[in-house]
């Protein structure tokens, strides 16, 4: 276990009754006695995350068992706040980097400050670790606990950019239906330097080798992704990847990867967007990190960033690194990141 600290002393008294003292731990290790309650702790929190998610996220996952921090009181699990390990291109150089996921705090044992203390254990034992900065993209009810903290930066929210499946967009000159991206059944380390191509480009983003695509897209226990990719030979030039999802009735295309220079994306979204069309898809959409070259290329074909007021909830963005996030990092257009499927990693 990394950072360990009980926060018996340490809670605002308030009016507040502790029925016990909390002990919060970072480590890797939930022993198999605790398991099931972990589980169940996050299955009554997250009802519509089934348990082929939780295992492929945390179990299965390419680098490893997640880092979680743990809050005990009275001989049970209280709290959790797992997370996702990371490799990540940090200023030119690989980096271990933690997206944390699905907070919890047991019903009984809420607004003691457990999240709070969990959130502040997690990064100082990612801190101890040498990780370049942990992240994560907070719902309406954690937000405000990061917002209290003055280490948790919240430099922007992502903006959700959409338009019309048909008619909208259009095949760039030269190209027809059928020439616009091959469909992708597994990745190859083929893959692996355009992926690359990010750590030149940006000051941060996630590795994007094909042990992560093929982990993230491929390996995803119930969604079907349309993959695609644009070639020429062994060499990649662009991969575009969707999925159909029901928003309030409505069937989105949802794009939700995109890796290649704008030139070859527009190429292969527009094969993209053909098919998640004929998917039966009424809207295509996109979240994206505002100022970013793929946000302008989205413009181009044709999507318009979602008024506030039509946008149902706000997607958040919070991150924290040691001694501040740089300059750079401010705005949104220094990370490459995930892009719409926030609700998973
Ligand atoms: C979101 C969640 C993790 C918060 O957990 P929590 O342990 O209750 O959080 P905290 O106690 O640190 O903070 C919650 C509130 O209690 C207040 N609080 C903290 N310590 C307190 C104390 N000793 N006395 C009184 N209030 C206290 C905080 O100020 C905060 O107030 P706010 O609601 O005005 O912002 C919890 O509600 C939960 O598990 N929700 C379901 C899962 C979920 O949605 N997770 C977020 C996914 S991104």
């Amino acid at each position: 276990m990394g950072v360990r600290s009980s926060m018996s002393s340490g809670i605002p008294a308030g009016d507040l009754t502790l029925k016990a003292s909390v002990d919060v731990e970072v480590g890797e290790d939930i022993g198999a006695s605790e398991f099931a309650q972990a589980l169940s702790l996050l299955e009554d929190a997250y009802p519509r995350i089934d348990s082929g998610i939780w295992r492929w996220q945390y179990a299965r996952h390419y680098l490893g068992p997640p880092r979680v921090a743990v809050a005990r009181a009275e001989g049970r699990i209280v709290g959790l706040q797992p997370s996702i390990r990371q490799e990540t291109w940090w200023r030119g150089t690989r980096a271990l980097a933690y997206q944390l996921c699905h907070v919890v705090t047991h019903p009984g044992y809420r607004r003691r400050g457990i999240f709070s203390a969990l959130i502040e254990a997690f990064a100082r034992d990612a801190e101890q670790q040498g990780a370049c900065c942990v992240y994560t993209f907070p719902n309406r009810l954690s937000y405000p606990g990061f917002q209290r903290v003055p280490s948790w930066e919240h430099p922007f929210s992502l903006s959700l950019m959409v338009r019309m499946a048909i008619g909208g967009g259009r095949f760039p000159r030269g190209s027809t239906s059928t020439s616009v991206g091959q469909p992708i059944e597994r990745f190859d380390a083929s893959v692996d330097d355009l992926g690359a191509a990010i750590a030149t480009r940006y000051p941060t983003g996630r590795v994007r080798d094909h042990r992560y695509l093929n982990w993230r897209y491929m390996d995803h226990p119930h969604r079907p992704y349309v993959c695609l990719g644009l070639r020429d030979g062994p060499h990649w030039r662009a991969v575009a990847i969707g999925r159909l999802v029901q928003w309030s009735g409505v069937r989105v295309g949802l794009i939700v990867e995109m890796l290649g220079d704008s030139a070859s994306l527009d190429v292969v979204l527009a094969g993209l967007e053909n098919r998640l069309a004929q998917g039966g898809a009424a809207v295509l959409g996109c979240l994206v990190f505002p100022g970013r070259e793929e946000a302008e290329l989205l413009r181009r074909r044709g999507y318009r960033r979602l008024p506030s007021w039509a946008v149902r909830k706000e997607f958040y963005f919070v991150a924290r690194a040691p001694g501040g996030l740089p300059a750079e990092l401010q705005q949104p257009a220094g990370w490459w990141l995930t892009w719409g499927d926030n609700d998973t990693v």
